[in-house]
């Protein structure tokens, strides 16, 4: 049976942990399905992991679908989340009702994901009562980067952390099925997954949230342009891709790889006819 919402809800109840991994493509979200994680993210952060952006604010509605859709079709197990990217439900809810919509309805999503706490509670209400699930995202919030001074630790003194407390609280009371904490310290981490009756998910909010999530690149070490302080490489895919590639290049140089095993054959005889033409 496909993992609902519900599930999710009653692993906190459960105090089972929660994984969450994102995934952008197919191969991928097979895998990933495969191995039995029940939420997937299709997060924004592609635009840096994927297509090579410094940020994720590059990213457009159109991207999110295209890959949502190839998630949702390597992934008929998993709850997939499609991630709302920059100014697709900021300008008004009709805006934010109508994209959140199209990743249901056009990309096969389950759920939907968007940034903010208190400023976007109203919206979130809103979603959910259209039928559509809702994760948050508090803590660094990535598409606020540069009105943050950058990817950096969040919440850190009195009155932020108070504000966080405020916004996990508002999400929860909008009707989210869960929260993504994202770079906070893990000891107000712990004080919000207390205080909301919803799974916290963390990426760099330390051991004690309900569940964790993380970038599939970097606990992969496919992404090799830096590692974030939030991740473990679990393996060092970049190694591995490098060592296959030259093995592969010096096989094509070395005239050992095709062989007639990688090949297909055809009747001597009509080699023999077309030579003689
Ligand atoms: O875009 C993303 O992958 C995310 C995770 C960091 C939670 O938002």
């Amino acid at each position: 049976m496909p993992v609902t919402i519900n599930d999710i809800k009653a692993m906190k109840q459960k105090g089972e942990k929660i994984t969450m991994l994102t995934a952008y493509d197919y191969s991928t979200a097979k895998i990933v399905d495969e191995a039995g994680i029940p939420l997937i993210l299709v997060g924004d952060s592609l635009g840096m992991v994927v297509l090579g952006y410094e940020t994720t604010l590059p990213v457009t509605i159109e991207v999110m679908l295209h890959h949502t859709r190839a998630v949702v079709r390597g992934a008929p197990n998993a709850l997939v989340v499609g991630d709302m990217p920059f100014m697709t439900y900021h300008v008004s809810i009709e805006d934010c009702l109508r994209n959140a919509g199209r990743f249901i309805q056009e990309a096969g999503a389950q759920a939907i994901k968007l940034e903010g706490g208190v400023t976007v509670a109203e919206k979130v209400r809103r979603v959910v009562d259209c039928g559509i699930p809702v994760m948050g995202h508090i803590g660094l919030t990535p598409q606020s980067t540069h009105q943050l001074g950058g990817h950096r630790a969040q919440a850190r003194s009195l009155d932020t952390a108070r504000k966080l407390i405020e916004d996990a609280t508002a999400l929860d009371q909008a009707g989210v099925f869960s929260i993504v904490i994202e770079a906070i310290p893990y000891k107000l981490a712990e004080l919000v997954t207390k205080k909301v009756s919803v799974p916290t998910i963390g990426i760099g909010a330390g051991p004690y949230c309900d569940g964790q999530v993380q970038i599939i690149n970097d606990m992969l070490g496919s992404f090799t342009d830096f590692v974030p302080r939030h991740a473990k490489q679990y393996v060092q895919l970049a190694d591995i891709m490098r060592k296959a590639i030259s093995e592969y290049d010096s096989e094509v140089k070395a005239g050992t790889f095709p062989t007639e095993k990688h090949s297909f054959t055809i009747d001597e005889t009509v080699i023999a006819e077309l030579e003689k033409e």
